[in-house]
């Protein structure tokens, strides 16, 4: 099959209003493609349509201000998929959120915020834009997991058990939707520079990621691109990401150990 073409196709892109969400908006419309942009943050998105239409991008960019777990913004996405035709060529399930630290000493608020905006309402924004999906005939669907969806650490348990229900749900949805010409490509990425360690839930100031190397949101958006452009199922990112991935996949007890070794410094 031919590569995936976003000129004159129809994307939903959510958490569009920074990071990678943003960067990848930019990335798409660039390449001709109208992106129905949604997060929580009007002015934002506002700011992101301005500098499109300034740049004179051949693309569009059509905001959508609203929270992903809220029934009423799926809603509104789902009609204007309806308004522009009623196909949807790509739905990027990008928004997300954060917490860090140890399990024990949070509350029930945390796990339940971050499985929300994760999981549930990417896993109900999916099963409602599913028809529009289908009837593209070269639709994709590209879930933003994490490389700690493969590989779980300590101080991390909410976000982790989110990630892995991402991975396990993409896994089986593109199973289910190999006769369907519909592609679901998980990308996982390792630590980004964005504004993911500012918006932690319930997390002590200046908690960050301990990881080896970081990637800008651009670099990560533009892999994703090429993910999905290329049809990938799966795509783990940065040489950090794939060591821990990798590592881990070779010799669970190893990686056991050395989380455990550092988490007890
Ligand atoms: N940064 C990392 O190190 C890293 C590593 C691996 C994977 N990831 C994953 O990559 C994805 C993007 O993260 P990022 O690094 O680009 O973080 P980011 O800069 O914080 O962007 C997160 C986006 O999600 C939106 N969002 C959050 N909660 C939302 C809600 N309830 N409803 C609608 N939109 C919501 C935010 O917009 P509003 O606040 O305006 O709503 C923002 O646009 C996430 O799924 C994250 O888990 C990130």
């Amino acid at each position: 099959m031919a590569h995936w073409n976003p000129s004159g196709k129809l994307a939903v892109v959510t958490g569009a209003s920074s990071g990678i969400g943003r960067c990848l908006s930019k990335q798409l419309v660039a390449r001709r493609c109208c992106v129905i942009a949604v997060a929580r943050r009007g002015d934002r998105l506002q700011e992101l349509a301005d500098q499109i239409g300034r740049d004179r991008a051949d693309g569009m960019l059509l905001p959508i201000v609203g929270d992903v777990t809220d029934p009423q913004t799926r809603g509104q996405i789902e009609s204007q998929v309806r308004s522009r035709g009623g196909r949807l060529d790509l739905l990027v399930n990008n928004a997300g959120i954060g917490g860090i630290g140890p399990f024990e000493r949070a509350t029930e608020s945390r796990l339940r915020k971050i499985m929300e905006v994760n999981f549930f309402a990417p896993a109900e924004l999916t099963r409602r834009l599913m028809p529009y999906l289908k009837s593209s005939g070269d639709a994709v669907i590209c879930n933003l997991g994490s490389v700690l969806g493969h590989r779980a650490v300590p101080d991390k348990s909410e976000y982790c058990a989110s990630k892995f229900a991402m991975h396990g749900w993409s896994d089986a949805l593109r199973a289910e939707l190999a006769g369907a010409s519909v592609q679901v490509t998980l990308v996982s990425p390792s630590t980004t520079r964005s504004e993911f360690f500012d918006t932690l839930v319930e997390s002590d100031a200046g908690a960050t990621s301990k990881s080896i190397g970081s990637w800008p949101a651009e670099r990560v958006a533009a892999a994703t691109l090429t993910a999905i452009r290329k049809r990938r199922a799966e795509v783990v990112l940065s040489v950090g990401g794939k060591l821990l991935v990798y590592a881990d996949r070779l010799c669970p007890p190893l990686m056991n150990w050395l989380l455990q070794k550092r988490s007890g410094q």
